[in-house]
């Protein structure tokens, strides 16, 4: 009761203040936060965070591998990110005789850093509004597709000006607000980044996916790479003649601790958001597409396990995937209970109706915005069904492993059976094919596919409308009379797919013979079967339909911008550089229960005297550290510091994030949300909402104390 009433009054000094608890802010608009932040306490400037005339925390941030953030934090090269975003770089380097996933890494030289094929970071060199040039020649009167083609072509233009400005630069245009306006990202990216250091799982994904998404957390979940560059300090592809960069920045690293209350700066690359998609939107996330999702995936999660509890080989193969099917899964539970205890529906139609209410005030709104409400119900309505059979395709079909596997020979066969082919194409398709190849054979039990086909047909079989299934499925559950383990092993066992040796040769001297093998085979025939139908049934309306909804959130978006015009918006993220910043602090997650602020090293000992929680075993060597109490210069309050939250809004990709302190310093590195927040990339609570960060002197003892590889804390500026 106390809270809610507390609560309410803060909310309404938020609303006098304009003092955002959520926002993901673009860095060249700090200046529209600077103020708020300082009077929460940041002692730095505008300048500090973005500027392209001196050096700046963005310099010290890059966009790590795609899909997660990481910063630097040594004048060489030197960058911090999280164990789950270098974990397929960690696992590739992995064999069972050099198992670094369970025994960790350290380069205890230079020499020993592991290169990294595919892997690259982009900083961030500047970015520009560029709504005006990227919507030059388009007119309201304009056919959305004629609009989109215009504006590709001003892209394109764009980006080749721009990217000829330095080596290794890369240019991004995305649409904010739906497209209400445009910004370019010019990055400039390094491609050889090497291992340094990571600990073994069983502190860098301590509790695994027993906690992932949970808090109280005790993860270590960091680990350390370098990136290399060539003598001038530019990108250059991998070569054993190049030299640890020199970044502009680097952030020091805080001994000093965090105190509940401190402000804190998140700085990094969110991925994806959907703040303002609509209750029509929300009813279908809720109530189809995330119960059908986790449930496929269930049954995934339950094959692998199976066969990882009961072999160390697959267990390695498919840890990684493991990781990625369950970290999903278990968001989709936890952001539809949190969306439920919100009344996420109910309070978006709120809004809508407030929304209609305020378009019927004039004729002009009443012209523009009066037929929205009624279009986006019309629309929604047929894209549910169609969009359950996007959600199978993509979490059934393309699930079984060997069925994604032959759906990417498809460019090469069609190449390969012309008359008259382009033999370049040709050849480079057929090598990326191989190389592909390789790294999923070296991955790949038959035994787990064999068993994740026949649930995945089952499933599709037994959910999907009669209206929208293949052909081939209801015959062969005819002919397999409901045995789809039995009929999934004999497909099996007559698929080339199945059979790496026999891939390699064929696909070695392939021509327009050895294509129809892989053109024949039955495994090809099922994705060849449920992309024929896909196309047939569903993806040109489910586009068209997609298209129109991009139409009308650009109008609602703009529409809503202007009935709130004192209201600070932020764009949805979209993998685009974004601050956030708010406070360290606990919450109460459900009635008489209070999450304090951080976790230590108590608290892994705790856990792990639970019985048979496999997550829960930490190395013999933190038992040992812990019970001499050689803690050294980490010691605090006679234990070690591990994680805490903080009320920062952030999301997926702002893993490996820099928490940073109000004199910019690095106290931690985001690594997830609790599980009462994940309904933050749809709607955010203040009370609920809660990042988790690893705790910076957390990573500094286990590299120290646990790894004796303190040698690499020498090149970092740490403050105390
Ligand atoms: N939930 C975190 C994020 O979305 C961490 C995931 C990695 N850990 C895991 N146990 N799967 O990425
Ligand atoms: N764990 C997420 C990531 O990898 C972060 C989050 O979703 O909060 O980016």
């Amino acid at each position: 009761m106390r809270r809610i009433i507390i609560t309410a009054l803060l909310s309404a000094l938020f609303v006098f203040n304009g003092i955002a608890d959520e926002g993901m802010w673009l860095p060249m608009l700090v200046g529209k936060n600077i103020k708020e932040m300082q009077r929460m306490g940041f002692k730095l400037t505008a300048d500090d965070i973005y500027s392209v005339n001196q050096s700046s925390l963005k310099d010290a941030i890059v966009q790590f591998g795609g899909g997660c953030t990481a910063e630097l934090i040594s004048a060489e090269g030197l960058l911090i990110t999280n164990h789950h975003c270098g974990f397929s770089q960690i696992q590739a380097h992995s064999s069972v005789d050099h198992d670094y996933l369970t025994n960790g890494f350290w380069a205890m030289s230079r020499q020993e850093e592991l290169p990294n094929p595919g892997l690259t970071v982009r900083f961030l060199v500047r970015m520009e509004d560029v709504t005006a040039l990227v919507l030059t020649g388009v007119t309201p009167e304009m056919k959305e597709s004629d609009r989109q083609s215009k504006l590709s072509d001003n892209i394109r233009e764009l980006s080749k000006k721009v990217e000829a400005e330095g080596v290794g630069y890369k240019a991004v245009v995305r649409p904010m607000y739906y497209g209400n306006e445009y910004y370019l990202f010019l990055y400039e990216e390094f491609s050889d980044v090497r291992l340094v250091g990571a600990p073994p799982v069983s502190i860098g994904k301590f509790g695994g996916d027993t906690d992932n998404w949970v808090w109280p957390r005790h993860t270590g979940d960091f680990s350390m790479f370098r990136i290399y560059a060539d003598k001038d300090n530019k990108p250059a592809p991998y070569s054993a003649s190049n030299v640890p960069y020199k970044p502009k920045k680097h952030l020091p690293i805080s001994m000093k601790g965090i105190q509940e209350d401190d402000f804190t700066l998140v700085y990094g690359f969110p991925g994806r958001t959907q703040q303002f998609i609509t209750s029509h939107a929300v009813e279908m996330l809720i109530n189809q597409s995330n119960p059908h999702k986790i449930n496929l995936r269930n049954t995934r999660l339950s094959i692998f396990n199976h066969y990882s509890e009961a072999n160390d080989t697959i267990r390695i193969q498919y840890a990684s995937k493991h990781a990625r099917v369950a970290n999903a899964w278990k968001k989709w539970i936890g952001e539809t209970i949190g969306l439920r205890r919100l009344d996420a529906v109910a309070k978006k139609r709120e809004l809508e109706n407030m929304f209609t209410a305020w378009a019927s005030k004039s004729p002009e709104l009443q012209n523009k915005y009066g037929d929205l409400m009624p279009t986006f119900k019309r629309l929604y309505n047929e894209l549910t069904p169609l969009s359950l059979i996007v959600d199978y395709r993509n979490e059934a079909v393309y699930a079984v492993e060997l069925v994604d596997f032959a759906s990417r020979f498809d460019r090469v066969i069609a190449e390969a059976v012309k008359p008259n082919r382009d033999n370049e194409a040709f050849e480079i398709a057929k090598n990326k094919l191989v190389t592909y190849a390789r790294r999923f054979y070296k991955d790949f039990n038959i035994n787990v596919d064999v068993e994740v086909f026949a649930a995945m047909l089952k499933a599709y079989h037994e959910q999907i409308p009669a209206g929208y299934q293949p052909e081939f499925l209801g015959n062969l559950h005819q002919s397999c009379q409901g045995n789809w383990l039995q009929l999934a092993g004999e497909f099996y066992s007559q698929s080339v797919f199945a059979d790496s040796v026999r891939v390699f040769t064929l696909l070695n001297d392939l021509d327009s013979t050895s294509a129809r093998h892989f053109q024949a085979d039955n495994i090809y025939g099922v994705y060849a079967q449920f992309e024929n139908q896909y196309i047939d049934k569903v993806e040109s309306r489910y586009y068209q339909i997609s298209d129109s909804l991009n139409i009308l959130y650009r109008t609602y978006v703009g529409g809503l911008m202007r009935m709130q015009a004192d209201k600070r918006f932020f764009p949805d993220a979209n993998s685009t550089m974004r601050f956030t910043y708010g406070r360290v602090g606990g919450f109460e997650p459900k009635d008489g229960v209070v999450y304090s602020h951080y976790t230590t090293l108590d608290g892994i000992i705790e856990k792990s005297t639970q019985a048979n929680v496999p997550d829960y075993v930490p190395p013999v060597k933190l038992i040992d550290l812990y019970q001499k109490k050689d803690f050294g210069q980490y010691a605090v309050n006679g234990t070690v510091p591990v994680a805490f939250i903080g009320t920062n809004h952030t999301t997926g990709g702002n893993s490996g994030s820099p928490v940073i302190d109000a004199n910019g310093n690095l106290i931690g590195v985001n690594f997830d949300r609790c599980w009462e927040s994940t309904m933050s990339d749809v709607m955010f609570d203040p009370n609920y909402c809660r990042n988790i960060a690893l705790d910076i002197r957390y990573a500094l003892f286990v590299i120290d104390k646990f790894a004796g590889a303190g040698h690499l804390l020498n090149e970092m500026s740490i403050v105390r």
